[in-house]
Formats: C-alpha cells, sequence, structure tokens
C-alpha cells in the first residue's frame, strides 16, 4: 500500500499557474514528497499537466473525475430515485459528514440534495488522496466542456455548483468525529473499503492502493451516534456481517446491487 509512501512531484512544462499548482500540493497537510526518485525508480508520481493531475504508480494511474456522480445527477435531476439519498434522506440545508471521502462521488451528490444552505464535510485518511479530490472539486469546472448533451451540461453545472460546498479534511474519521459536538450535523456516513475483495472489478478498485482498509470501529459507530441529530448510514457489500456487527438496520432495495445501506436512527 503506498497511502503513506514518499511521491514524487512532476510537472510536464510548468508555466505560471501549474508552478502555483505544485506550490499548492506541496503544502498539503500529510503529504510525503519526495526530492528525487529512489535508486530503482519505483516512487510514485503526482504528474501535474495542463491535462490535469495524475497519480501513478507504475502502468496504474487515478485522477479525479466526477463521472459516477455526473451519471447519478442526471438521473436524479430526471427525478429518478439514488439509493444513497434514500438511505441518508438528505433535505435541502443539513449537513452532512462524509466520513470516507474517497472519489468523492457521494459527498458531491450529498452536496447536490443538501442545496444552496447546505454543507458536507468530507474526510479522507489517505494524504494523497485528500489532495487530490480537494483539487479535483476546487477545479471541476475545468471539464465541464466536455459536457455533449444538454443533460450532461445541466448535471455537470449543478455539480459545480455543490462542489463549492464540500469541505475537504485529510482526517481520521475516529478522531475527527471526537472533536465533534453532540448533534452538531444531521447525517454521518461511511463506505469504508470492503473486507472482501467483491469490488476488484468496481469504480472504486483504483482506490485501493492508496486508501486505508482498516475496519470501521464500533466507538466510531457511538461517536456518529452523538454526532448526528437524524441518521447514521453504512453502506456495504451484500450480506456483510458490518451490519450486524456495527448495529446498523439493513433498508431493503437494491434487489440486483451488490450492496447494501444500513441505517442507525439516532
Ligand atoms: C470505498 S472508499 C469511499 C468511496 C466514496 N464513498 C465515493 O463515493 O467515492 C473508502 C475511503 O475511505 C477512506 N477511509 C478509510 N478509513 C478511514 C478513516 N478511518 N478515516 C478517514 N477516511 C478513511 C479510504 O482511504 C477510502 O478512500
Amino acid at each position: 500500500m503506498f497511502k503513506d509512501s514518499p511521491i514524487l512531484l512532476k510537472a510536464t512544462q510548468p508555466d505560471l499557474e501549474l508552478c502555483e499548482k505544485i506550490r499548492w500540493f506541496r503544502q498539503q497537510p500529510g503529504c510525503n514528497w519526495a526530492d528525487r526518485q529512489d535508486a530503482l525508480g519505483t516512487l510514485p508520481e503526482l504528474k501535474i499537466s495542463r491535462h490535469g493531475v495524475k497519480l501513478m504508480q507504475g502502468p496504474e494511474s487515478i485522477s479525479f473525475h466526477p463521472n459516477m456522480a455526473l451519471i447519478r445527477a442526471i438521473n436524479i435531476l430526471r427525478g429518478a430515485a439514488d439509493r444513497f439519498l434514500t438511505a441518508t434522506q438528505l433535505s435541502s440545508g443539513d449537513i452532512l459528514i462524509d466520513a470516507t471521502l474517497g472519489f468523492g462521488s457521494d459527498a458531491l451528490i450529498a452536496a447536490l440534495a443538501v442545496g444552496e444552505g447546505g454543507r458536507v464535510l468530507g474526510l479522507e485518511k489517505s494524504p494523497i488522496l485528500a489532495a487530490l479530490i480537494k483539487d479535483g472539486l476546487q477545479h471541476i469546472t475545468q471539464g465541464r466542456s466536455k459536457a455533449n448533451t444538454e443533460h450532461k451540461k445541466k448535471a455537470w453545472e449543478a455539480l459545480a455548483e455543490a462542489a463549492s460546498r464540500i469541505a475537504v479534511y485529510w482526517a481520521d474519521h475516529s478522531e475527527f468525529l471526537r472533536s465533534m459536538g453532540s448533534k452538531s450535523v444531521d447525517v454521518v456516513y461511511f463506505d469504508p473499503m470492503f473486507r472482501s475483495t467483491l469490488r476488484q472489478s468496481d469504480s472504486i478498485q483504483p482506490l485501493h492502493k492508496w486508501s486505508e482498509h482498516s475496519p470501521l470501529a464500533r466507538e466510531t459507530v457511538l461517536e456518529a451516534c452523538r454526532t448526528a441529530r437524524k441518521r447514521v448510514v453504512l453502506k456495504e457489500r451484500k450480506n456483510s456481517g458490518e451490519f450486524e456487527r456495527l448495529g446498523f438496520k439493513i433498508l431493503s432495495g437494491g434487489r440486483y446491487s451488490s450492496i447494501d445501506y444500513g441505517v442507525i436512527l439516532v
């Protein structure tokens, strides 16, 4: 796992704007930047160019892209249901803690649902992921020109606006929740890396190398229950023992899906 590994910061033909971006990444908390490649040339690299920011390790690379959120936003704007929103029951003006930010797709959908008066606090334990997603959310409008249909354009606009309501923190969710006041947010949401390898082929798979895999602690769920005014939600694979171990009631729905949502009403 490369979560805390040193990373080389590289820029292609840096102009003033890219130099500013390099400086910005260097200032992000927790990131471990290497000064030069190691003897074997095996260090991961963060490549910054006019085309975007890529985190690379050998032939594999990841970058921020609101793809999944975009498809979901198109459907939501058309009036379709979204299982995450059904589970979280977010409404206008709510505050949600996304305790496992990852690529930020769920956080974007939450920010869309809570509207102008609401907020999303996104927590990510991997420093490089937190920095990558924070940068991606700040520059989400840059990809908008690629939207080639009216539906996509509308959804992209809505997500760009929603992104401004997400605050990203490099943080361990247990520590962060302990620091929060009782009943200070509406909903706390967990989508931890699954205990099985079931998701090897899905959109989360590229996160594996860079992310935190430790199981969700019971004490953390208790802290979430103390912090939330309305509910605590867990996403897990179907038939996962995690729901029972952590005290969540599984919601019905998603008969053909490989995942379920569990809820604790507080
Ligand atoms: C399955 S991904 C979440 C995907 C996310 N829901 C999305 O829509 O993209 C889980 C993420 O939670 C992070 N994580 C795991 N344990 C954590 C902790 N204790 N504190 C903060 N983040 C954590 C992992 O590093 C990983 O990036």
